[in-house]
């Protein structure tokens, strides 16, 4: 089991695209590493009282964002924490910044093929739910995000299976652990 306490970063954040496999992925890092588990759109919704949805909705993105960034940037001063991201957060400046100083990033990689069709009947995500089509959308998003999603301290393909990405993660980051111990 990796200790984040023994190395210099505080947090792993979990980044990527909608499905991606985020928060799955997040949860089961938690279970098997013992730090807590949060997942930002979660709290957004327990802050707001709304859904995502909703938000989008009544008050549009801009306001989603602000809400976002605050959240965000609270969740990243906590320690040791397994941290789930909502995939545009990413493109936010002080929470990239935030992430830089005190946590070890992994980036969950997955085609966008098997994206859209993961995300196929999901009603849950704002910016898909407009008539065009999600694939471009994805697309989109992916193209003006990848330059910062490839920044991650790791990046590891998530298109298979889970049981794999979870032990490329862990010896990932036990090794990191390793090599940073010294380094205090
Ligand atoms: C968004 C991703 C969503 C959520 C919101 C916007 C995005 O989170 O924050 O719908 O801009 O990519 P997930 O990545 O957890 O689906």
């Amino acid at each position: 089991m990796f200790n984040l306490i023994e190395i210099k970063k505080k947090n792993v954040c979990i980044m990527g695209l909608m499905g991606s496999g985020k928060s799955i992925i997040g949860k089961d890092l938690s279970k098997y590493s013992n730090l807590k588990f949060y997942d930002t759109d979660k709290e957004i919704e327990l802050k707001t009282k709304k859904s995502i949805n909703e938000i989008f909705e009544e008050y549009g993105e801009a306001y989603f964002r602000k809400i976002e960034e605050k959240i965000c940037l609270e969740l990243l001063t906590k320690n040791n924490c397994i941290i789930s991201l909502g995939g545009g957060s990413i493109v936010n400046k002080k929470i990239r910044k935030a992430i830089n100083i005190n946590s070890y990033s992994i980036y969950l990689q997955v085609k966008l093929n098997n994206l859209e069709n993961r995300l196929k009947s999901s009603k849950k995500r704002p910016l898909l739910n407009k008539n065009f089509a999600k694939k471009e959308t994805l697309e989109n998003l992916y193209n003006q995000r990848r330059k910062f999603y490839e920044k991650a301290d790791f990046i590891v393909n998530n298109d298979n299976d889970k049981i794999q990405v979870l032990e490329k993660i862990m010896l990932k980051l036990n090794s990191y652990a390793k090599e940073n111990i010294h380094k205090k």
